[in-house]
């Protein structure tokens, strides 16, 4: 079991400790290590299950000398900083060797973000201050390998406080405002390619970088060797059966179609969409594609704190923050 706290310092002050501290930004909670102690990163691996060649994201202050953690810093890199940072955006570029390749699966890049939430920030001033060096704290979600990512303090309490220690901390921020993870975009000199859609979207990258469609979507077959581990075709998974359908698609129909028990359903869907079935549970009914998202994962963890059977999710239409919830919801569905 862990400590909860608010307090920015002493989150610090465990992760120059060598402890883990989960820390809440604007998309989800993490679960952080500080890249400088090689225990700790091999810890976050094993709370979380994960397997060790999955590379972590590494999360730095909004205004961090990119250079220190890359060997190169391509001109697109340095304009999206500037644009998004801090904020839900993860850039992909080769790695320096202050980056320890067991953060990043033995690749040579890295993973780079800088969270929008001021007690992330905060942490990282702070720890930057008792080390004298900068801060980078490798943090993926603060989930099971595969599960549901956590956007409260609570959720992640839920399903790793048991595997934590009593020296480590949960950083308690309150709710997530963004919902769902950073969208990771590869920075090559020309363009930019996404890795994996999310809170900062295409239409937005569009306005700094040219963004040449992904070739690494065959990453999502299981033969393949993930780069990205949320595109693992099954991931973000409940244990509640996700069913996903396309807004012209209606509930009534598959309810009648598939026999399933109404008692045992649980439907997300935007506010507009029309959906009557009595004794179906509403699980979340956001007014628009942003409120979805920040609703999502909390809905999606309701449904099995419910014991629902099955979870009707229609996606919200597919632009803007709207790609990356489909993305998501394809994942918890397969
Ligand atoms: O919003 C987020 O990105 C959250 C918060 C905590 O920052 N983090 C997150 O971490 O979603 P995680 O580990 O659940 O997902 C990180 C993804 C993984 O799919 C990983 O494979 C990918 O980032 N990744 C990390 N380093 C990479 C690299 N060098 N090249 C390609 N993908 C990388
Ligand atoms: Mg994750």
């Amino acid at each position: 079991m862990a400590e909860v706290t608010q307090s920015a310092s002493v989150a610090a002050a465990a992760l120059a400790a060598g402890q883990l501290v989960a820390l809440p930004t604007e998309t989800v909670y993490g679960l952080g290590a500080s890249i400088d102690h090689a225990k700790a990163v091999e810890r976050v691996f094993q709370v979380k299950n994960r397997p060790n060649e999955h590379p972590l994201i590494v999360h730095v202050e909004a205004d961090a000398d990119l250079s220190h953690w890359a060997t190169r810093v391509p001109a697109t890199a340095t304009a999206l900083v500037e644009a998004f940072w801090p904020g839900p955006l993860t850039l992909v570029i080769p790695k320096s060797d202050n980056v320890p390749g067991s953060v990043t699966g033995g690749q040579n890049t890295v993973a780079l973000r800088s969270p929008d939430s001021p007690h992330f920030l905060e942490v990282l001033a702070e720890l930057s201050r008792l080390t004298g060096a900068p801060a980078a704290i490798a943090a993926p979600s603060a989930n099971l390998f595969g599960q549901v990512s956590p956007t409260t303090a609570e959720h992640v309490q839920d399903g790793l406080g048991s595997r934590l220690d009593p020296s480590d901390i949960i950083l308690d921020g309150g709710p997530s405002e963004v919902g769902i993870e950073s969208t990771i975009v590869l920075c090559r000199d020309q363009d930019v390619e996404v890795l994996r859609p999310g809170g900062i979207t295409e239409e937005d990258l569009a306005q700094i970088a040219t963004v040449t469609p992904s070739v690494h979507e065959s990453v999502t077959s299981s033969d393949a060797q993930p780069r990205v581990s949320g595109s693992l075709e099954s991931h973000y998974s409940p244990a509640a059966q996700v069913i996903v359908l396309e807004p012209e698609e209606s509930i009534d129909d598959l309810a009648a179609s598939q026999e399933v028990d109404l008692e045992s359903l649980g439907i997300i869907a935007l506010e507009s969409e029309t959906v009557k079935l009595g004794g179906a549970t509403e699980l979340a009914r956001p007014n628009n594609s942003e409120a979805y998202a920040a609703q999502l994962y909390a809905a999606l963890r309701k449904a099995d704190d419910l014991g629902l059977r099955t979870v009707v999710a229609v996606t919200p239409p597919n632009v803007g923050i709207g790609v990356a919830i489909r993305d998501r919801l394809k994942r918890a569905a397969s």
